[in-house]
């Protein structure tokens, strides 16, 4: 059996305290920490996958065997440096779309086709959830198809 598996969430971005300013740098580095950690993990699980950051917000896609990606998700959800984790999409997927990425960041001006609300929570399980989730990757898989090329 094809043990493939597909999740998309969105969530909001809490890199620093409230109230803090967030300087450019330290986001960066932050962003290569959990870049770092997801590398380090995600190619002993066999998971691929895209992490989107964008305006204050993160999208991200896992995909690979079904229970090293509800475990994974379960660990991401409890890490603060995010909040109002809602997942989008958990399904099986045909085949992977970030096969080349163990986790690949993207930046808000290579994606294309997202909806400027992105960032809505709708209500998991909801179909406006899935049509956002498939959303999501599609627009981080055409992303990607373009960096390959370049
Ligand atoms: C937005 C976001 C995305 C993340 N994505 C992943 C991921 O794909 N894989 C992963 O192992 N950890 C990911 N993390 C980090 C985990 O929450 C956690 O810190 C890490 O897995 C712990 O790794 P360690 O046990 O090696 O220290 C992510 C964190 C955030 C905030």
């Amino acid at each position: 059996m094809n043990d493939l598996y597909h999740l998309a969430y969105v969530s909001d971005v809490q890199l620093v305290e409230p109230g803090q300013t967030v300087d450019e740098a330290l986001l960066q580095w932050h962003l290569q920490q959990i870049l770092d950690a997801a590398k380090r993990n995600n190619g002993a699980l066999q998971i691929t996958g895209a992490l989107l950051y964008s305006g204050g917000h993160f999208a991200q896609v896992l995909e690979g065997p079904q229970t090293a990606i509800s475990d994974r998700y379960r660990r991401i959800s409890q890490d603060t440096r995010h909040t109002n984790i809602t997942p989008l999409i958990y399904e099986p997927a045909e085949e992977r779309q970030f096969a080349n990425w163990s986790m690949v960041l993207c930046g808000p001006g290579e994606v294309h086709g997202l909806p400027s609300d992105f960032e809505a929570k709708p209500s998991p399980g909801s179909v406006e959830a899935g049509d956002l989730g498939k959303s999501i990757v599609a627009s981080l898989a055409e992303a990607m198809g373009q960096r390959s090329f370049t």
